[in-house]
């Protein structure tokens, strides 16, 4: 465990020393790492720090709302960039594929952004386990990984790419962040894409939005899960009145963790599981059957992709 004000400190030294008189651009997309980023580099640089929001289409819902409320007092700008993303996805299936699309496709957003701004670099939110799991090729988080050899900016910093989810929860709280984004669920940057299998369709964005909106509303003040969220796996049949109809597969998957490095299945009563199978399916016409993930990670991964 770091010295959270050891830390703290030496953070907005690095930070200060590694841009300079330099604009930057940082993605700032309400969760813990880019809050404890964006609180680190605000007392770092001041003004020249610009917080962007990206909607990439590939949000829960009520995210971007949710956003601009909790981040009214600062000057966010927020991209609507969802067209583009959906667009930058279609007819790719394979998961390694689709994460580096994203990649892409956010650095590509934030280019732009910088070049409006005159911002020469860039600073995100990526953490240890990322980078291990991309440089391990266990898979290729989005700001690792994923993204594009070739970039427009003449430096990425990255502040706390040495701590695990628990260790920046430590400095949110040093920092005195809200209680909300402190203890805020993780939220992967591909966003819903990575809980899709295969191409991703606005149809089946919208659904599994709905979903993952159930999913959290029935389990997290109840339980207050490490993680909780819906996948969509794929077609199967079912009967819906009197028809039979080819309907999507939701899984529920809710785990504990400590890092994120591994997890367990969370303990959920069967008649509460049955419950949420019974309101996703009334409420979202095209799902027909909904299954409980009871793996562990490993050997299974917590997201999907
Ligand atoms: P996995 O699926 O690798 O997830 O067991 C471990 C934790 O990391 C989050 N995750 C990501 N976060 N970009 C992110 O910002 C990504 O590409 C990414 N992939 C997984 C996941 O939600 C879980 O908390």
């Amino acid at each position: 465990m770091v010295n959270t004000e050891k830390f703290i400190i030496k953070s907005i030294a690095e930070i200060k020393t590694a841009a300079g008189d330099d604009k930057v651009v940082m993605a700032l997309s309400g969760g813990v790492d880019s809050s404890v980023c964006a609180a680190l580099a605000a007392r770092a640089i001041g003004d020249n720090l610009i917080p962007i929001y990206i909607d990439t289409g590939l949000m829960r819902k009520g995210e971007t709302e949710r956003i601009r409320t909790l981040f009214s007092h600062i000057h966010l700008q927020i991209v609507d960039a969802g067209d583009e993303f959906l667009t930058s996805l279609k007819g790719i299936c394979d998961p390694e594929d689709k994460r580096k699309a994203i990649g892409e496709r956010f650095i590509r957003v934030f280019e732009r952004e910088a070049k409006k701004q005159g911002a020469k670099c860039l600073l995100q939110g990526t953490i240890y386990p990322d980078r291990i799991e991309s440089e391990g090729g266990i898979k290729s988080h989005h700001n690792v990984g994923g993204m594009p050899l070739h970039m427009e900016f003449t430096k990425v910093i990255e502040p706390i790419c040495d701590l695990y989810k628990d260790e920046v929860r430590e400095v949110a709280g040093a920092l005195g962040l809200p209680r909300e984004i402190q203890h805020r669920m993780p939220f992967p940057g591909p966003g819903l894409a990575v809980r899709v299998l295969g191409e991703i369709t606005k149809e089946k964005v919208d659904i599994i939005r709905e979903a993952n909106w159930i999913v959290e509303d029935e389990l997290v003040e109840k339980y207050q899960p490490w993680q909780c969220f819906a996948a969509l796996l794929g077609l199967g049949t079912g009967v819906k009145g009197d028809n039979r109809i080819h309907g999507w597969i939701v899984a529920i998957r809710a785990v504990n963790s400590r890092d994120g490095m591994t997890a367990d299945p969370l303990d959920i009563p069967f008649e509460h599981l049955v419950k949420i199978g019974s309101r996703i399916t009334a409420d979202i016409p095209r799902v027909a059957r909904v299954v409980y993930d009871i793996t562990a990670k490993p050997p299974a991964t917590i997201e999907y992709e």
